[in-house]
């Protein structure tokens, strides 16, 4: 077997030089937009990627401007020899690093705002964090001009919010969505669970089993009002301070009274200082 091997670009010219050599060769690109501290969600996304392209390429950048001013970017975990070996192990076969001055430089100037799927869920909670994954994402597809792009469905509401953004620009790239990988105990994997303590991790995967009963009870157009509110008492109960828990039109995100299509139950929810979110197909 041939060892694996990972190209890691800091410079754009020279990415954008690798990329043009592949495309030029008619190989198929697919793009892994993250933020780093990778864990097996984020490999999951390599592994669909391998599975559908010929090249698979993973971004890394902690962006500033999708984290509010007391949120945690000063803290998000950063290790990039760790990601780069992990990327290299997954089969990854470049990641793209660029620094600050690469994706803000002085007199940045333009920000990308979806309106609608932006105002509901997260958007309140976190004011400006939807326009800044947009803008963030709508450069990173510039930068490489992959054929497809791969979310998670961990994060649903960023997932819609980047298809409509793609759709609107016109940008020649297919979004696809990728099945959030969970803990044994049902927790979904995030960069942000290394903060949790002992006892919250113990706690954490009470919001999966609390989104998948309502899940459970809310099909067959069962009115849901009666089991949101059992559920957040639920999660109140077991200690965490819950923002949100709705479920949603899948499409639209708008909050629905009675399940009668494609839909998702989704809750944002601290336990201690850490923020969870989760959703589940209803
Ligand atoms: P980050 O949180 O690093 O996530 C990168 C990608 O991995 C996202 O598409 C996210 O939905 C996906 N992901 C995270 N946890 C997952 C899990 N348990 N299962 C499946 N997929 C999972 O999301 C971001 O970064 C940023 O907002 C970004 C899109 C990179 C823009 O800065």
């Amino acid at each position: 077997m041939s060892e694996p091997t990972l190209q890691s670009f800091r410079d754009l010219a020279a990415l954008r030089g690798c990329v043009a050599a592949w495309r030029a060769a008619g190989e198929r690109i697919v793009l892994i937009p993250t933020m780093g501290a990778l864990h097996d969600g984020h490999l999951a996304l390599v592994a669909e990627a391998r599975r559908i392209g010929r090249r698979t390429v993973a971004s890394i950048f902690v962006n500033p401007t999708q984290f509010g001013p007391n949120e945690d970017f000063s803290r998000y975990p950063r290790d990039l020899e760790t990601d780069l070996a992990l990327l290299a192990q997954a089969g990854a076969d470049a990641a793209w690093t660029p620094g600050m001055e690469t994706m803000y430089p002085p007199g940045f100037a333009t920000r990308i705002e979806v309106a609608g799927l932006t105002e509901g869920l997260c958007g309140p909670f976190r004011p400006g964090h939807f326009a800044g994954v947009a803008t963030v994402v709508t450069k990173l597809l510039n930068q490489v001009r992959p054929d497809v792009a791969l979310f998670g469905e961990k994060d649903f509401q960023q997932l819609r919010v980047i298809q409509q953004a793609v759709a609107d620009l016109d940008l020649a790239v297919e979004i696809r969505g990728v099945p959030t990988v969970r803990e044994p105990d049902g927790l979904a994997l995030s960069s942000r669970n290394r903060y949790l303590s002992a006892e919250e991790r113990a706690v954490a995967p009470k919001l999966q089993a609390v989104l998948a009963e309502i899940a459970a009870a809310s099909r067959n157009g069962t009115p849901v009002a009666g089991r949101i509110a059992a559920g957040r008492a639920a999660l109140e109960a077991a200690g965490f301070r819950v923002q949100y828990l709705a479920v949603c039109d899948a499409r639209t995100l708008a909050a629905v009274e009675r399940v009668d299509g494609p839909a998702r139950v989704i809750a944002a929810a601290f336990l201690g200082r850490t923020r969870l979110i989760d959703n589940l197909a209803v």
